[in-house]
């Protein structure tokens, strides 16, 4: 691979490093005089891997193309411009990403005009750059998690200059407001509240790939869910790696129990908030959640070990003590809370009791879901050069024990539902049948239900008839 001078390639020391100096803003969206209608009478194709961030920044990159007046298509046959928007939290996420960039050669030899460009979380990550450059000629635009907004420059340069462009900043990162953004969903929206993550779990990519919290300005993010209120948006959910440390990097008058407050009283009908870690959850966001109906009852509140000297490896500031502590008091002061959690399992060198102290955890806790993962050496992290004698056997048995004990209590919960009316805000047709219908309720549990005529966005009464362990289904009356 011969490196070309004008290519920004990811630099993870550069990543890695932290400053007090304050984070450049601009409101201001400006497209170049000739990338303009570059657009007119092509197609994108965007194709999103990983977490809401993510969605999230797909509805930017389809807004940006919008606005140079491509029209998007749901299918990357003869489309102009495919766009694979990557995550790069575990590693089986890179081979998936790999085998599509390789389905879709087939598509550049159709096409030779076609531009295949890989952004998201995997551009930032030295290793996974080198490899696209040197084994996949079909990738002619790769972009980081911070230049999202150079998208009509970059693209202008491999549609018509035809170069082959590479821009990846590993800078601690800005804040952009007023990007183009076209929404995927009628009825439930994404809202950014805070950008990249400072806590440097030890096993995780994200403050790497993403750069130093920036947490948005509250007006701006009040102005947001006014503007989706009017559009007549139902439910949104506010966005950030540690929603609860949300404003303290501006303002430390900010906080996130005021934010969710304000949103809650601009009246759209339901506001859900992902992540909250469990180090800063403060007892006035849990009064908050409780106080207003429509903060959803729903607490997704990740664990990943129920073993403190792990917890104390992955650099979590909480023990098993007082993860229990928070997990009580949510449950004492919120009503009908259902709270979800995210387990690492075999984290290097977690030892059978180590593990045990999860699965009791789990069986004391009794999570309405939990998303449970094998750890996955990150390289560049401290954990991926940890001692780690267990073997992968080993994991794949703690993993299937645990997803058997969770997915019994799960179906026990969902059980109590059986014979009682809920609300559901109706998302459309089930995917796997359409003469039934799915959606929420406020607990975040998916229904399943018959009904007649009803259209998607509004709420109905739903009495459950079945309590399944991923789903209810109903009947709606
Ligand atoms: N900011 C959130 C987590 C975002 S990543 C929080 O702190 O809770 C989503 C989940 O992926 C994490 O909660 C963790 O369970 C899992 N995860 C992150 N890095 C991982 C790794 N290296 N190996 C396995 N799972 C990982
Ligand atoms: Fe990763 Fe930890 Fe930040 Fe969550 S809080 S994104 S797990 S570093
Ligand atoms: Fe993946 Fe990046 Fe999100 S690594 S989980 S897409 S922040």
């Amino acid at each position: 691979m011969k490196l070309r001078p004008d290519w920004i390639l990811p630099d993870l020391n550069e990543a890695r490093k932290r400053s007090n100096s304050p984070v450049p803003r601009f409101d201001q969206f400006v497209i170049p005089e000739e990338a303009k209608w570059m657009g007119q009478n092509k197609t994108y194709y965007i194709s999103t891997y990983g977490c809401q961030a993510n969605e999230r920044d797909s509805e930017t990159l389809a807004g940006i193309l919008d606005s140079l007046g491509f029209t998007k298509s749901e299918s990357p046959e003869h489309v102009d411009v495919i766009l694979i928007n990557t995550c790069a939290i575990r590693q089986n996420a890179t081979e998936k990403v790999l085998g599509e960039i390789g389905n879709f050669k087939r598509l550049y030899r159709e096409n030779e005009d076609l531009v295949i460009g890989v952004c998201g979380c995997m551009s930032q990550e030295e290793g996974f750059v080198e490899n696209l450059l040197s084994k996949y000629p079909q990738v002619r635009l790769i972009f980081g998690t911070h230049n999202i907004q150079d998208l009509p420059t970059m693209l202008y340069e491999v549609m018509h200059e035809h170069k082959r462009v590479v821009k990846i900043y590993s800078k601690e990162g800005e804040v952009y407001e007023n990007l183009p953004v076209h929404r995927f969903g009628k009825t439930k929206a994404w809202v950014n509240i805070m950008y990249g993550c400072d806590k440097f779990c030890t096993y995780c990519i994200v403050p790497y790939t993403r750069g130093k919290q920036r947490s948005r300005q509250m007006h701006e993010i009040l102005n947001e869910v006014q503007e989706l209120k009017q559009q007549g948006y139902k439910e949104i959910t506010l966005l950030g790696q540690n929603v609860n440390a949300y404003g303290k990097d501006i303002d430390p008058n900010l906080n996130f129990a005021d934010l969710l407050e304000a949103c809650a009283k601009t009246g759209i009908p339901r506001i859900r908030f992902t992540t909250s870690h469990p180090w800063d959850f403060s007892d006035d966001m849990i009064d908050v959640i409780a106080r207003y109906d429509n903060v959803m009852p729903f607490v997704h509140l990740p664990l990943q070990s129920g073993d403190s000297e792990i917890l104390r490896r992955m650099g979590r500031r909480y023990t098993r003590e007082s993860y229990l502590e928070l997990f009580y008091k949510i449950k004492d002061r919120i009503p009908n809370v259902s709270i979800s959690t995210d387990i690492i399992v075999g984290f290097p060198n977690e030892s059978d009791e180590q593990f045990e102290n999860t699965i009791s955890l789990v069986e004391e806790c009794k999570f309405d879901n939990c998303y449970t993962f094998i750890f996955s050496a990150r390289p560049g992290t401290p954990a991926s050069i940890m001692d780690d004698p267990i073997d992968m056997d080993t994991k794949s048995k703690r993993l299937a024990r645990l997803n058997k004990i969770w997915n019994q209590y799960a179906l026990e919960k969902n059980r109590a539902y059986e014979g009682r009316v809920v609300t559901v805000l109706v998302d459309g047709f089930s995917k796997k049948d359409n003469h039934v219908y799915s959606g929420y309720t406020d607990t975040n549990k998916l229904v399943n239900f018959t009904g007649h005529n009803i259209e998607p966005g509004t709420f109905v009464q739903v009495r459950i008839t079945k309590g399944k362990t991923f789903s209810l289904d109903g009947e709606a009356i």
